[in-house]
């Protein structure tokens, strides 16, 4: 008792750990699960208790989830939205309920920004030119017709990576994008989409290069070309988002050209804010931006020893 007496008075009370919720999408790609994975490490080195839902991609799951951490008085709400639209209320609740909200890797279309705290994300229109960039070079002005694999309808990513990827292309009247369909962000969607675009494409032959947003879907394409009896990363070129370990393995075995790479560290740079308005009221910047990197085949190994590394 003396003790606690003691430390009550001397103001030396050690604070409780912090609680955080994380509204998960799922683990549609394999940079999905490094994120989950990822922000579990950058918790436990902070002592930060990490509660994450998996919402299985569904953004109702993400709205009952989000709701349990408000009733549960959590310090924090991390959320990573999977479309951009439809989250007013509920961050209105978590407002009202003063937690402040962090958004991971994807962005959201409110019309009072106040409803959420700041944003961990690349700039993904960025992120899309510098993929229509790379083409754009490599191509050097012959024809060239494009096949996208877009992300998630109605995902933040998805429309900026197209924006991106277009801008990038109205420099270049040689290089059409001539089919355009969400793959999901998924493996297998990426390989059902793209066999269904070589069918329609003379069997692939009218297909130069497929821009997939994200490199699962790219990985599902590689090998749907290579079913087709194609070669992948010369017949068709394989550009996409991420940098996953296999793509640098489809990169060492030529099978794809450029990959521009996302950290899948968000919740570090989200929990060192939350830390510092916590202690002084420091607000953080609205929108912390992390770097977006290309990686081309020459660079392939060391990347895939480091993120491999990283716990990949
Ligand atoms: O929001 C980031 C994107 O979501 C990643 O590029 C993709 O792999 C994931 O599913």
């Amino acid at each position: 008792l003396a003790a606690a007496v003691a430390t009550a008075f001397c103001g030396m009370a050690q604070a409780a750990p912090l609680v955080v919720g994380f509204s998960q999408i799922g683990s549609e790609s394999g940079w999905r699960s490094a994120e989950t994975k990822v922000s579990k490490l950058e918790a436990e080195k902070r002592g930060i208790t990490l509660k994450i839902a998996d919402a299985q991609q569904k953004q109702e799951n993400q709205i009952k989830a989000i709701r349990s951490f408000i009733a549960q008085g959590v310090d924090a709400i991390f959320i990573a939205p999977v479309v951009a639209t439809g989250w007013a209320p509920v961050l209105t609740e978590a407002k009202e309920a003063k937690i402040p909200v962090f958004l991971l890797d994807r962005t959201i279309e409110v019309s009072d920004p106040s409803l959420y705290t700041a944003a961990v994300a690349s700039d993904s229109v960025h992120e899309g030119k510098v993929a229509g960039d790379w083409l754009v070079k490599e191509e050097g002005g012959k024809p060239c017709n494009v096949v996208e694999l877009q992300g998630t309808v109605g995902a933040s990513v998805a429309l900026n990576r197209k924006k991106g990827f277009a801008d990038a292309l109205a420099a270049a009247p040689n290089i059409k994008i001539v089919r355009s369909q969400s793959g999901d962000f998924t493996r297998s969607k990426g390989k059902e989409v793209m066999e269904s675009f070589i069918k329609a494409e003379q069997n692939g032959k009218n297909i130069c290069a497929v821009y997939a947003h994200n490199d699962d879907m790219a990985i599902g394409a590689i090998q749907a070309i290579k079913e087709a009896g194609l070669k992948p990363g010369s017949q068709i070129k394989v550009v996409s988002i991420d940098g996953v370990p296999d793509i640098y393995k489809a990169m060492l075995n030529g099978e794809s050209n450029a990959s521009v790479e996302l950290t899948p560290n968000m919740a570090g740079p989200a929990f060192d804010a939350l830390i510092a308005m916590k202690k002084d009221g420091t607000q953080p910047p609205k929108f912390i931006q992390t770097k977006s990197t290309l990686v081309l085949p020459d660079a392939a190994q060391k990347q895939y020893d480091m993120k491999k590394d990283m716990g990949y």
